[in-house]
Formats: C-alpha cells, sequence, structure tokens
C-alpha cells in the first residue's frame, strides 16, 4: 500500500512551525523563531502575525525538501485551527486552506492542545507509547491542563488553571528577577546550584485538580521588594535559592495536582507534554514518582514537546485514517477545548 504523507502547520503562537512525517514517522520538522517578542518581554500578536507571514513559505518549502519529496506526493495538509492568537492561526488557517486546493488534497483541522497530548504517538525509536487511558499534564507558556485520555480524540479536561499557565509563572517570575524572556530555562539552570528550602512560597489554595498561578506569582513580587528594601543586592547574592525555592513551588503544585488525578481516576499512565516539561525538576519528580507510586510516565523527546507541527502532522494522520477531513470553510478558532 502506498505510504501516507502529511504535511502539518503550526502557527498557533510565535513559532511558524511544518512538518513531514510518514506514516507515523517524522521525516522533517521545521521550527522557525521568531525573535522579534524578547525585547518586549513576551509575545506580541501582532509582531507574531508578520513573522509568520513572512515565514511560512520558507518554513514549508523546507520541511517538504528536508523529507525527501515533491508536494505532489503528500496525502493531506493538517493545520492548527486554534487554540492561540487569532492572528497567526489565520495564517496558517489560510495557507493550509491554498495548499490543499491548489493540491486537490484533503484539508485536515487539528486541536493544538490535543496535538500536544497526541505527539505521544509519533513513531520514534526513544519513545514509548502509552496506553489507553492515560493522563496528560499539559504545561506550557499558554496552558495548563490535565487530560484524561480514553482514546486518541477521547479527551476529558480533568482540570485546568484559572488564570495564568505554568509557563508563565515561570517567565514572569524570571522576569522578577531581571532574567530576559522567556525566563523558564534560566530558573531551571539557576535552581540546579541553589537550596529548594530557602525562601518558601505559599502554595496557591485553588479547588480539585484546577491550578492557579497569579497568587503564587504576586507573593514573589512582593517578597522580592521587601527583601530588596533591606538589602538592595538581595537578588544578586540568592539568585540560585530564589530559583530554585521558585520552581521547588511550582513543581510541588503540579506534582500534588497529578497524585490526586491519579487518586481520582486510578490511572497510573501519565504522560507530560508542552514546554515546561522541559524542566529538570519535574522530570526527577516523575522518574522518583515511577519508583514510589509505580506510576509508568511518558515524556516525549524536546523537539515534540515545544509547539511544533510534527504533533499536528500526527494528529492529521491519526484523522486521515478515520476519513476525518475538514470543509474549506473551516476558520481559526482562538478558543477551542480539547
Ligand atoms: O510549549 P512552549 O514552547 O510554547 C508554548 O507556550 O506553547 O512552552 C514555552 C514555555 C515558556 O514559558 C518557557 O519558559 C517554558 O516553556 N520552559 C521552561 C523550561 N523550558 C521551557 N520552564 C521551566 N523550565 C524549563 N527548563
Ligand atoms: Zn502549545
Amino acid at each position: 500500500e502506498k505510504p501516507v504523507y502529511i504535511l502539518g502547520i503550526e502557527s498557533s503562537c510565535d513559532d511558524t512551525s511544518a512538518s513531514v512525517i510518514c506514516d507515523a514517522k517524522v521525516l522533517s520538522n521545521v521550527v522557525a523563531n521568531q525573535e522579534v517578542h524578547s525585547k518586549y518581554g513576551g509575545v506580541v500578536p501582532e509582531l507574531a502575525s508578520r513573522a509568520h507571514q513572512q515565514n511560512i513559505v520558507p518554513v514549508v518549502q523546507q520541511a517538504i525538501e528536508k523529507a525527501n519529496i515533491t508536494k505532489e506526493d503528500l496525502s493531506a495538509i493538517a493545520f492548527t485551527r486554534g487554540p492561540g492568537l487569532m492572528g497567526s492561526l489565520l495564517v496558517g488557517t489560510s495557507f493550509a486552506k491554498s495548499l490543499a486546493l491548489g493540491l486537490e488534497i484533503p484539508l485536515i483541522d487539528v486541536n493544538h492542545m490535543q496535538a500536544h497530548i497526541l505527539a505521544h504517538f509519533i513513531h520514534d525509536n526513544e519513545n514509548k507509547t502509552p496506553p489507553f487511558p492515560f493522563i496528560c499534564l499539559t504545561i506550557s507558556g499558554g496552558h495548563t491542563q490535565i487530560v484524561k485520555i480514553t482514546n486518541y480524540f477521547e479527551m476529558e479536561i480533568l482540570g485546568e488553571t484559572i488564570d495564568d499557565a505554568v509557563g508563565e509563572a515561570f517567565d514572569k517570575s524570571a522576569k522578577i528577577l531581571g532574567l530576559p524572556y522567556p525566563g523558564g530555562p534560566l530558573i531551571d539552570k539557576y535552581a540546579q546550584l541553589g537550596n529548594p528550602k530557602a525562601f518558601p512560597f505559599t502554595k496557591p489554595k485553588v479547588g480539585d485538580l484546577d491550578f492557579s498561578f497569579s497568587g503564587l506569582k504576586t507573593g514573589i513580587l512582593y517578597f522580592i521588594q521587601k527583601q530588596q528594601r533591606i538589602n538592595a543586592n538581595f537578588i544578586e547574592e540568592n539568585l540560585h535559592d530564589i530559583c530554585a525555592s521558585i520552581q521547588y513551588t511550582i513543581v510541588e503544585i503540579l506534582m500534588e495536582k497529578l497524585r490526586n488525578a491519579v487518586k481520582q481516576t486510578d490511572i497510573k499512565h501519565i504522560a507530560i507534554a508542552g514546554g515546561v516539561s522541559a524542566n529538570s525538576e519535574i522530570r526527577k519528580r516523575l522518574q522518583l514518582a515511577e519508583k514510589h507510586f509505580g506510576w509508568t510516565t511518558y515524556i516525549p523527546k524536546f523537539e515534540y514537546t515545544t509547539d511544533n507541527a510534527a504533533m499536528i502532522a500526527i494528529t492529521g494522520y491519526l484523522k486521515y485514517l478515520n476519513n476525518d477531513y475538514s470543509n474549506v470553510s473551516v476558520t481559526a478558532k482562538a478558543r477551542l477545548k480539547v
């Protein structure tokens, strides 16, 4: 039988990405990061859509070239319909529609949050694939969710953030410390050298499996301001301990909610997704949980945890197998549930 080639296109936030997969194997996964945002300390939507507009053609061309195929070989085109920034989503959506129309092949719309989770089904020698049902903790700059996955497209949100995403908690804390955006990886780096119990920060009280991070951010801000009134060099002198304490608190919150989810569902197959799953403390704690609680944990390769088009392509492939195509009149949606 003829292999299925799917082109995936992702443009929901500040990364323009295109990927070609053959069946469930990734042939290419090109990501153009947008440098423009770093000096603003966060993603500027208007600048993001302009950059997508510039990047999309060369990124798609590169993805097809790297896969060693021609566009005529493609079986279908999958794209991120939402959730995300509307202006950014429109670039990928319009491009995907035009290309699918031109090539006269099926168009497949993909939910970005489902795609983060379904990235676990990319065939890769290093990754093990979770069995159904499993729990996925999706943690990134835009999302914080605990989802129960019963089948590829049967997902239930068990809990989610009521305010900031966990990546934002890292990035906003880093900003308070004067670190550049995105500060999450820097907090992780400095935390390795510090004492996680040096400064106890208060964990939020929020119901059940939901999350809240805005109070923690404010708590950190007030704490730092107070200490700086006593010692102007407080941050410089204690950077490692501050970062270790912030990271410890955030990861404690995540682990506590995961333990609750396991208790409620009796499911011990635990996957993580999203850019924050690169964090060394969460990885360490998940490994410990394998030993202590008998969980089996699933962490995809780094390039498939951050925003990327391979996860869009694999989701498109799974929909393709179900003949689940989109009409060309499909529209981008800034808000979309899994
Ligand atoms: O998935 P992602 O690349 O983009 C979206 O937000 O969708 O995630 C980016 C987020 C940023 O907030 C970044 O600070 C955070 O992931 N991040 C980390 C680490 N690496 C990336 N946070 C903590 N520790 C890390 N090692
Ligand atoms: Zn994402």
